[in-house]
């Protein structure tokens, strides 16, 4: 089953932030972002700017714009941050006529709002005027509530953390439309994370369905990607040299880090001259938690999945040891479908990334997809049921070939 895209409205009275958590929540997740205040007529804003406040008369065109906003993204399956101050319950019902919102309400005291506005120059809300916001205020009953006096990277890294983790479905006419979609996507996310943190972890897929994307990524936006602060990883490996022409590592190399400017010291293949092939797993284990941390799996920024017909995802297949694996990170990986031996992250070090991305296309996926989504698929017999990003969102990224069994919710 489909699912609707996540169109997020951060709700709250001027000087609660709507703006720069709109502003930032969007750069982190690579979604456009709408700020309401930019739809008010002009005689609204005059009247704002002279310290009138409006009616609900003069917000009903204005409220109007904007569904009308959030129900073309929700038709073209856009994921969307909006910012808003929707106050009442009533504006708040006339937004979510016939779509599915997600409520940030950012919440805090008069106060802290008020020496906030007081600093402000442009904006056109007067802190003499919060007060009659905060009188109209009735609090959203359905909205995840951020106190806004934390830091607003600290309140990104919490939204982000408890939007719906549910997967979302993309769905484009070929492979060549979902590359380049998906390379547009992945370009926001980097750019986000390079922006918040500094640099940008990257798991790559093995298979074919990603060498468009790789392509893509490496081509048209070569010159936006900050490569020297992006590193890549590997999701999963044959256990083969990394030369061999199964390797995943060398088609990746061959499709995209060999045509862009990314230090060597920033990709990190798993080491398949280890042997045997647990004293690999356990080797880049150890890496993945020298470059993230030792917490509790690797937060990668990106992490890019393919399914198998069978619905297995990176080399996590039905019915082996590693669908079982809770706690290691990486494992050995073999099963009668593939008598090559692997390597693989397990389902649960996966599921630590903030974006995944799955890429699926053609017909003879289109079984496993049904399967990887339906909400009571069972993991152990379709592991990519279960992809979830414990701190982030999943994107299925298909083509309608692979789509075809799916239905919109
Ligand atoms: C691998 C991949 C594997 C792949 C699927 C889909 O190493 O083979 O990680 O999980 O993503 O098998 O492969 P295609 O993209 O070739 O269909």
């Amino acid at each position: 089953m489909a699912v609707d895209p996540l169109i997020v409205i951060l709700v709250g009275v001027s000087g609660s932030g709507k703006s720069t958590i709109g502003t930032r929540l969007a750069r982190q997740m690579g979604w456009p972002f709408l700020e309401g205040d930019t739809l008010h007529s002009p005689a609204s804003i005059d009247k704002m700017s002279r310290g009138i406040p409006l009616t609900d008369e003069d917000r009903r065109p204005w409220l109007s714009e904007i569904h009308a906003r959030i129900t073309d993204a929700a038709r073209r399956g856009v994921d969307l941050v909006i910012a808003c101050s929707a106050l009442k319950q009533e504006y708040r019902q006339t937004l979510e006529r016939g779509v599915a919102l997600t409520w940030v309400h950012l919440k805090g005291s008069e106060a802290l709002f008020r020496s906030r506005l007081q600093q402000r120059t442009a904006h056109v809300m007067k802190a003499d005027m919060l007060a009659s916001q905060f009188d109209a205020l009735e609090e959203p009953s359905n909205a995840i509530v951020i106190d806004a006096s934390a830091t607003p990277d600290a309140i990104v890294e919490q939204l982000v953390r408890q939007l719906p983790a549910e997967g979302r479905l993309r769905v484009a006419a070929d492979v060549d439309e979902l590359s380049a979609k998906a390379a547009a996507a992945a370009v926001e996310i980097i750019e986000c994370a390079v922006a918040a943190r500094g640099r940008c972890s990257v798991a790559l897929s093995g298979g074919d369905t990603p060498r468009g994307f790789h392509r893509v990524l490496g081509s048209q936006f070569r010159a936006r990607v900050p490569w020297a602060q992006v590193h890549f990883f590997w999701g999963d490996e044959r256990y083969v040299p990394l030369d061999h022409a199964d390797s995943n590592y060398r088609m990746a190399r061959e499709t995209l880090l060999d045509h862009v400017p990314c230090p060597p010291s920033n990709i990190h293949p798993m080491p398949t001259h280890l042997s045997p092939a647990a004293a690999a797993a356990a080797a880049y284990e150890k890496a993945l938690r020298e470059h993230f941390g030792d917490g509790v799996g690797p937060a990668f920024d990106l992490n890019i999945l393919g399914i198998g017909e069978d619905a297995h995802t990176a080399s996590v297949f039905a019915g082996s040891p590693a669908v079982e694996e809770q706690e290691r990170w990486v494992v050995d990986a073999h099963t009668d479908a593939d008598p090559q031996l692997r390597l693989t992250l397990t389902l649960p070090a996966l599921s630590h990334s903030t974006n995944i991305f799955v890429l699926v296309a053609g017909a003879a996926k289109a079984g496993a997809l049904r399967h990887a989504l339906a909400a009571d698929s069972d993991p152990h017999l379709y592991p990519a049921a279960g992809i979830r990003s414990a701190h982030g969102t999943v994107l299925w990224w298909a083509d309608s070939a692979s789509a075809r069994f799916i239905r919109p919710s």
